[in-house]
């Protein structure tokens, strides 16, 4: 009696099984026009019966199998850009995932979360890379939740995000880590933010040049990859400038690379682009450590005396200024309270900021897009996401953003926000295809952004197979 019954559950379980985990390792594929590089001179195909869904079933089935076919046994991409002169340029943009940490005082449900969630973000990553193979990856700052961690679990974050989120090698921070220890415990990562401290403040007052801001034409960070894989840093990484200690930026320095720096391509070529990458908590103050509001200036004063003739890319954490309404967060700027008890040395100073001042706004783009040139800013925080343009007006050297583009601007560049990769933003991957157009001899940026869906669609498809097998199993036992 039971048996027949537990065959039919078991079958029903099966089916369940291959279906949710079809979409989890296909998902890209459910949705083709987002999550491709957006082919600049083809049409992309849209379904075209009237009535919905339903009439339209053959054509989505179709569009489906062909991109599966096509993603897993074919290499049609590579052959695609052969023909072209000017490689197109991919780049992969993941929002905030703000990885938590575990403390041993956190129940195990949250630790299973915490846990599933590396899987989940590694999972989209993954898949998206071995769909697309961006030329660039760049994760939009806020990495961790949380920036009052002491260093031991500020590294072991970080091991996590190399080697779950990322699948990146570890052995580098390996090293990092076999140098930076407490003496009485190698397991225990500690920076001697003293000495990167001294450093830096030599370069500060000395050569400025030694801070090393640029690149050119890099296409990796070594030999075994063949992409430029960017990690900027977010308020949770380093801290809003109120906060931003010698500690904060020594271990982000040490662990994920340069906050600061630009990579320029084909500069002596008729078509140059570069990837600037801005550390802008450090913009604006009144910061804990003036200096290093000092060091981001030197390293926009530099980066405009490149005298950069291309096209820009512009990736940081912090938004623009714009007009409340616009996009989710408003502008909205908090300082310490002239008493604070807890930390008397930080009153007054800035203690959170939603969005770049607008003073500063209009500084900054026309310090880096100055030159009229094509361009975009790539930026996180508000993990919602948006999209607007910033029109420049000659006529009061303003940057004015809105929904759409104003007649009449000098020029134009667009904001994106990119939403954030987390579970509850449903796993978003935001693509970035830049393309030379011969004719006009400039290039041109789109943004499309790829949804995977809410954790819980992930943790069911491995869940059902556990389920699946164990059900089997009793139906073999008994
Ligand atoms: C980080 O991981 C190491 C090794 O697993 C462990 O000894 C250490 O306590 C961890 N740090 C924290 C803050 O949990
Ligand atoms: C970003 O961090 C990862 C992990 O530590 C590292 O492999 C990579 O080189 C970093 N990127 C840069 C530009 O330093
Ligand atoms: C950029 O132009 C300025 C002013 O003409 C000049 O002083 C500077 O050396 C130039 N920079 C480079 C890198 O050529």
């Amino acid at each position: 009696m039971l048996k027949p019954v537990l065959k039919r559950v078991a079958i029903l379980a099966t089916i369940i099984t291959i279906l949710a985990n079809i979409y989890s390792y296909t998902y890209p594929s459910f949705n083709p026009v987002n999550c491709s590089w957006n082919c600049f001179d083809t049409t992309t195909e849209e379904p075209h019966l009237e009535g919905g869904i339903i009439a339209n079933l053959p054509f989505y089935i179709n569009r489906y199998v062909n991109d599966v076919i096509e993603t897993h046994w074919n290499v049609p991409k590579e052959q695609l850009s052969q023909k072209q002169r000017v490689e197109d340029v991919h780049i992969m943009a993941l929002g905030d995932p703000q990885i938590k940490g575990v403390w041993h005082n956190t129940p195990y449900i949250s630790r299973l979360d915490t846990f599933g969630n590396d899987y989940y973000l590694g999972h989209i990553f993954k898949t998206m890379k071995q769909r697309l193979s961006p030329s660039h990856v760049v994760v939009m700052g806020d990495l961790f939740s949380s920036q009052w961690i002491p260093d031991s679990e500020f590294y072991n974050r970080t091991r996590r995000y190399v080697d779950r989120l990322f699948k990146r090698d570890t052995s580098l921070i390996k090293e990092v880590k076999s140098e930076n220890h407490d003496p009485n415990n190698s397991n225990l990562f500690i920076v001697d933010w003293g000495k990167w401290g001294d450093n830096f403040n030599k370069i500060l007052n000395g050569n400025r040049k030694d801070f090393n801001f640029g690149y050119k034409d890099v296409k990796a960070w070594s030999p075994e990859e063949d992409y430029v894989f960017v990690n900027l840093t977010g308020n949770h990484d380093v801290g809003y400038s109120g906060d931003a200690t010698y500690q904060h930026l020594t271990r982000f320095h040490k662990l994920f690379g340069k906050d600061n720096f630009w990579i320029e391509y084909g500069t002596n070529t008729d078509h140059p682009w570069r990837l600037v990458v801005l550390n802008d908590l450090l913009l604006e103050g009144p910061a804990l450590q003036p200096e290093f509001i000092e060091y981001d200036w030197e390293f926009l004063r530099q980066l405009k005396d490149q005298n950069f003739t291309g096209s820009t890319i512009l990736a940081t954490h912090v938004p623009f200024y714009k007009e409340e309404g616009l996009c989710v967060d408003p502008p909205e700027f908090n300082y310490y309270p002239e008493v604070w008890e807890k930390e008397p040395y930080k009153a007054n100073l800035l203690r959170s900021q939603n969005h770049i001042s607008e003073n500063t706004t209009n500084v900054v783009f026309d310090m880096i897009f100055g030159n009229g040139q094509p361009g975009m800013v790539l930026v996180g925080h508000d993990h919602e996401g948006c999209e607007v343009i910033y029109n420049r007006f000659n006529s009061n050297d303003s940057w004015v953003a809105t929904r759409d583009a104003l007649p009449g601007a000098n020029h134009q560049i667009q904001e994106i926000t990119v939403r954030s990769m987390m579970g509850e933003f449903y796993g978003n991957t935001g693509l970035v295809s830049g393309h030379f157009n011969e004719d006009t001899k400039q290039w041109e940026w789109k943004f499309t952004l790829c949804p995977f869906s809410i954790q819980h669609v992930w943790w069911f498809s491995k869940v059902a197979a556990i389920v699946t097998l164990f059900i089997w199993s009793a139906y073999f036992v008994i």
